[in-house]
C-alpha cells in the first residue's frame, strides 16, 4: 500500500506526462458534460472560483470564459501544464484565470477564499478524500458551494473491480466511491447535498495483457456490473455512472 505521498508522486509522473497527449484529452473531453457543469456551476453568484485537479483547464477555461467577472484558480499536481495553462491564459487574454502547482494534500490558501470549489475526475486520485473535504470546508465561505464530479462505483461491486482495473495503470488510482459514501464524507465534513444529476460514461483501457487477464478472471455478473466487454483485445467499460453534485456548506 502506497503512502499518499507515494500516490501523489506516481499519479504526478504519469499525469506530467500524458495530460496534453490528443488522445488522453480526447477520451476525458466531453462538450455534453462540460454544459452540465456549467449550469450546475451557475449557482449562488461565486466571485471565487477554485478548480481542484484542473488538469488541461477542460473547466477553468469555460469557467473564466462563462463568468468574466469571476476569479477562477486552478490547482494541480502535474507542473508541466500548469505553466502550460498560465501560458494559454495569458494567450487568449483570460485575466480573471490562473493555474498553482501544489503538493496534492494541501491546499495552499487562507480560510474562506472561495464562493465555489469545483472537481472533475480528480477526487478518485486524492489519497484522503476525508481530508480533502475538510480543507474543502475551509476553503468556503458558509453557503459556499462544492461541485463534484466523478465516475462511481457500482453500489453492488463489493470487492470494488472497477478499482482493480483502474490500478492497473498506476496513475495514483486510489478508489470510486459509491454514491451514499461520498454523500457521507461531505456529510461528516459540514457540507449539505443541494442537487445531482448522474450522468454516464465509457472508456477504453490501453491494450495490455494485465487488462485482459482481470478481464477473464471476472465473471458475467461483475462484466455486467460495467457493462465491460473485450473488443478485440481491448476491455471496455461501456457504462458507468458519474455522479455530478452541488454541495453547501453550512
Ligand atoms: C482525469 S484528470 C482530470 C483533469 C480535469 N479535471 C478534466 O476534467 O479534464 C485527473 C487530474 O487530477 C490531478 N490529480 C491527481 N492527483 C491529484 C491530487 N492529489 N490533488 C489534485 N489533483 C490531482 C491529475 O494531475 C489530473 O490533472
Amino acid at each position: 500500500m502506497n503512502s499518499d505521498r507515494e500516490s501523489v508522486e506516481q499519479a504526478k509522473q504519469i499525469f506530467d506526462r500524458i495530460l496534453d497527449n490528443r488522445k488522453y484529452a480526447g477520451i476525458i473531453k466531453d462538450d455534453n458534460h462540460l454544459a452540465l457543469l456549467l449550469g450546475l456551476a451557475d449557482c449562488g453568484g461565486a466571485d471565487r472560483i477554485l478548480d481542484i485537479g484542473t488538469g488541461t483547464g477542460y473547466l477553468a477555461f469555460a469557467l473564466a470564459e462563462r463568468f468574466p467577472g469571476a476569479c477562477v484558480c486552478g490547482i494541480d499536481i502535474a507542473k508541466r501544464i500548469v505553466e502550460k495553462n498560465n501560458a494559454a491564459a495569458l494567450e487568449k487574454g483570460l485575466h480573471n484565470l490562473t493555474f498553482e502547482a501544489f503538493d496534492g494534500l494541501t491546499y495552499p490558501f487562507p480560510e474562506e477564499s472561495f464562493d465555489l470549489i469545483v472537481t472533475r475526475y480528480a477526487i478518485h486520485h486524492f489519497p484522503n478524500a476525508a481530508d480533502a473535504v475538510a480543507q474543502m470546508n475551509r476553503l468556503l465561505r458558509t453557503g459556499g458551494r462544492v461541485l463534484v464530479s466523478d465516475p462511481l462505483r457500482n453500489e453492488t461491486d463489493d470487492s470494488g473491480i472497477i478499482d482493480d482495473f483502474m490500478r492497473v495503470k498506476q496513475d495514483g488510482h486510489i478508489r470510486f466511491y459509491i454514491a451514499e459514501e461520498l454523500e457521507g464524507i461531505f456529510a461528516e465534513n459540514g457540507f449539505m447535498k443541494e442537487k445531482q444529476i448522474i450522468t454516464e460514461m465509457r472508456f477504453p483501457f490501453p491494450q495490455k495483457a494485465a487488462y485482459i487477464e482481470l478481464y477473464d478472471k471476472i465473471g458475467d455478473k461483475d462484466r455486467q456490473l460495467y457493462d465491460m466487454v473485450n473488443e478485440n483485445g481491448v476491455v471496455w467499460v461501456k457504462h458507468i455512472a458519474v455522479g455530478n453534485t452541488v454541495f453547501v456548506k453550512q
